[in-house]
């Protein structure tokens, strides 16, 4: 939309925004009474554990203001277990940023960090929120393409994206929504580049604990001369089935975490006071939670693929995260949110097109992608629609 056409009083840099195609189709799924695979949260209870440190929280009055970058318990208890798994020190008092979910963590570090004119290099397809934060930042968006089946990507491609405008990459593994966990040669390749173009790094790892096969999630925080030059989101949010807790954390130099806390202070002065206690008991969870919640999501990851295959899709297995990407040629449709429309309305069963995730709608058209952090009697009775397609 040109700046002339632009509704009144609305800013040119939000004139563009489009509504949240995911959330559309939560609306859409629940209008219709439609099983919804859309929108990636869990429709189990969050642990017991969790929710009890939350309510003795409130009741203990954690009810005021917190600091403003996070209450010291929250940021030691992120302190260790960043230590505890991959090894990385980082200083609570300097390093850490408690945000209100990935979202806000992500926002605040585009806005501290990237001008009016600067490059920031994103893969498509891509989750949905990077977009709108980097024209808010006035920033320009480079895109680098991962291609079915294995959703990898052309080093050559990316190469070409990075320039002397180039501020930063943002990288999200495992991947929302492909499933794709980056090895540790991407990586590396990626670190180089970021080091030979003077660039940050800026990860999602929103999903670090949801990975399959013996996949390994590797901080690009740990590689070799990536240490100061790396940002790292991440969130409650998925790890601990929390999503509407919206508590969450960047981890980032001091220089560059002097920032984040400014903009993430005027954004939202902090996160939830009593949800940050309850937080750290969230952070303190032994391995075997994490271990367990693989499995839990491993085993719905196998059955709603059963089911998708069945009815004829063909099924893009994720090694990580709690979407399956498919695709949907066999069925004939022209294109991909026709077909969603199709299954939201005659099947009873919501997903998303995949055309939301990508720059051009043309390149998502043969994609659909469903979510398993359901239920188990939820997944079923999206088996049971699935039926009807066949
Ligand atoms: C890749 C990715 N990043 C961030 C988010 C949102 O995270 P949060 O709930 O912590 O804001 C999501 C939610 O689906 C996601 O898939």
């Amino acid at each position: 939309m040109s700046t002339s056409a632009r509704p009144r009083f609305r800013s040119a840099r939000t004139a563009e925004f489009t509504e949240s195609v995911i959330r559309d189709m939560t609306r859409q799924a629940i209008a219709a009474g439609a099983v919804n695979l859309a929108q990636g949260f869990p429709d189990f209870p969050a642990p017991e554990w969790l929710k009890t440190a939350a309510a003795e929280a409130i009741a203990a009055d954690h009810n005021q203001y917190p600091i403003t970058w996070g209450i010291p318990p929250l940021r030691q208890a992120i302190a260790d277990k960043t230590r505890r798994h991959y090894g990385l020190e980082i200083d609570p008092a300097r390093e850490i940023t408690v945000v209100c979910g990935a979202t806000e963590g992500m926002a605040a570090v585009l806005l501290a960090l990237v001008d009016p004119g600067d490059e920031v290099i994103v893969f498509e397809p891509y989750y949905e929120n990077y977009h709108p934060d980097l024209q808010l930042c006035g920033a320009t968006r480079r895109l680098v393409t991962l291609r079915a089946p294995d959703w990898g990507f052309d080093a050559e491609e990316l190469r070409r994206a990075f320039s002397a405008k180039t501020k930063a990459i943002i990288i999200n593994s495992p991947n929302n929504p492909t499933g794709r966990v980056f090895n540790r040669a991407e990586l590396t390749l990626i670190a180089e580049l970021c080091q030979e173009y003077d660039a940050l790094c800026i990860t999602d790892e929103i999903y670090e604990h949801i990975l399959y096969d013996g996949a390994e999630h590797i901080p690009m925080m740990t590689l070799p001369g990536m240490r100061e030059r790396s940002v790292l989101v991440n969130s409650c949010s998925k790890t601990y089935s929390v999503t509407g807790w919206r508590v969450g954390w960047v981890l980032a130099s001091p220089d560059l975490t002097d920032g984040i806390r400014k903009v993430h202070d005027f954004l939202t002065v902090g996160a939830a006071t009593p949800l940050q206690y309850a937080a750290v008991a969230a952070l303190q969870a032994p391995d075997t939670y994490y271990a367990e919640l693989g499995n839990h999501y491993d085993w719905r990851r196998r059955k709603l693929e059963g089911y998708l295959t069945t009815a004829g899709f063909r099924c893009f297995t994720p090694r990580g995260a709690y979407y399956t990407m498919t695709d949907i040629s066999a069925f004939g449709f022209s294109d991909d949110t026709a077909f969603v429309q199709h299954l939201i309305h005659n099947v009873g069963l919501a997903g998303v097109p995949g055309s939301s995730f990508f720059s051009r709608p043309e390149l998502g058209h043969n994609f659909v992608r469903f979510c398993f952090c359901k239920k188990a009697e939820t997944l079923d009775a999206a088996g049971e629609r699935l039926a009807k397609l066949q």
